[in-house]
């Protein structure tokens, strides 16, 4: 066998694990590997493909980020190709891909990425490629697998960075605002939120009513202790409006989240009288090395794949259904994301001990 493998969207801790369990568990096969660099833009350049083995990977399964490179823009599908006037047209390369996965006798390609690289994945499953997914992402919104690793590191850098906020919060009397990530789902916010003790908690699942925040903000500080903590997920939207974007785009044109803390935060201290500031913790929850958890899950996951592709079965993504790891179909993986459920036991248990949702 010869396998191929790459790392596409956002990176996440674990994902260097994850390729170090793939690229040894095929070894010992007797199986060659190479690595795509940055998602499948390898295949379009020069260098690009390199070759793996136990030495390429040794000492990478604590290091964040991804040996392999990385990217969330475009796709084989609509791959940007700059035009002589400088504009930039979206080109389909996905013919090329397989092509080039030809010529390079590769017999399965592990994708191990987030819900937009898994459907590309997916889409060339469709035209005949032997695929197997590996679910990757902070933000956890993957339906099939009960948890996606990089999730439990990111909530962990947000908890320690939110346990940091008590301290100056208190000694300022201050409300601060925290913005965290997750796109359109609120798990990091709920989770970080929760296990750091926060007064208000704002997920896009639950649009929010400041007065309500505001209400819950005005009783904490009249029973003390007088600071509070709020933590946004950057998808939080309030009832009956929008969800922020930032001003700038992305290199593609697209429209990213961002600014709701910064939003919260003016209107909590017009609301309220009291001090408010906020932040936005951004990339630093998709940095530094994996916890153990998210190394166990990456190990895992790399090595399952690798006995997907020697059982033959392609057009799988691997998954969590504790305790084993299983295979799903990648299609079906793909359908839809995965938000916080309204009744998430998480939630309730939240609710139960006073914190706000906003609603
Ligand atoms: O999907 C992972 C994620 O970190 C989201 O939580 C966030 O909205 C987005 O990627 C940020 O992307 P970029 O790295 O392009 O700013």
């Amino acid at each position: 066998m010869r396998i191929a493998i790459n790392t596409g969207g956002g990176d996440a801790p674990g994902l260097n694990a994850v390729v170090r369990a793939a690229v040894l568990s095929a070894e010992r096969r007797g199986w060659d590997v190479v690595g795509i660099r940055r998602g499948y833009d390898g295949l379009f350049n020069l260098g690009g493909v390199v070759p793996l083995d136990g030495t390429a990977v040794r000492g990478i399964t604590h290091l964040g980020g991804t040996i392999l490179g990385t990217t969330n823009r475009g796709s084989p599908f609509s791959f940007p190709v700059e035009q002589p006037d400088g504009s930039v047209r979206l080109v389909d390369r996905s013919d090329e891909v397989i092509e080039r996965m030809k010529r390079l006798r590769i017999d399965c390609l592990i994708a191990v990425g987030g819900d937009g690289s898994l459907r590309i994945a997916s889409e060339l499953a469709g035209k005949g490629l032997n695929v197997i997914g590996v679910p990757k992402t902070i933000d956890n919104d993957l339906h099939a697998t009960q948890v996606t690793f990089g999730f439990h590191t990111a909530v962990q850098t947000a908890t320690d960075a939110i346990d940091k906020l008590h301290s100056t919060a208190e000694a300022h009397q201050r409300i601060m605002v925290v913005e965290l990530m997750g796109r359109h789902a609120g798990w990091i916010a709920l989770f970080a939120g929760f296990a750091a003790t926060a007064d208000a908690i704002l997920i896009p699942e639950v649009p929010y009513d400041i007065e309500k925040v505001a209400a819950k903000i005005r009783q904490r500080y009249r029973e003390g202790p007088e600071f509070a903590i709020v933590v946004v997920a950057e998808g939080a939207k309030p009832k009956g409006g929008e969800v922020s974007y930032l001003e700038e785009t992305g290199p593609g044109g697209g429209r990213r989240l961002g600014g709701v803390a910064k939003r919260v935060s003016r209107q909590l201290q017009e609301l309220t009288g009291h001090e408010s500031r906020s932040l936005v913790l951004g990339h630093l929850q998709r940095g530094g090395r994996p916890i153990a958890f998210d190394r166990l899950l990456s190990l895992r996951f790399g090595s399952a794949a690798i006995e997907l592709a020697a059982e033959g079965r392609f057009g799988c993504m691997v998954a969590l259904d504790a305790p084993v790891v299983k295979a799903v179909p990648l299609a079906e993986a793909v359908a839809r994301i995965k938000t916080v459920p309204q009744e998430h036991e998480v939630v309730m248990a939240a609710r139960g001990m006073g914190i706000s949702f906003g609603d």
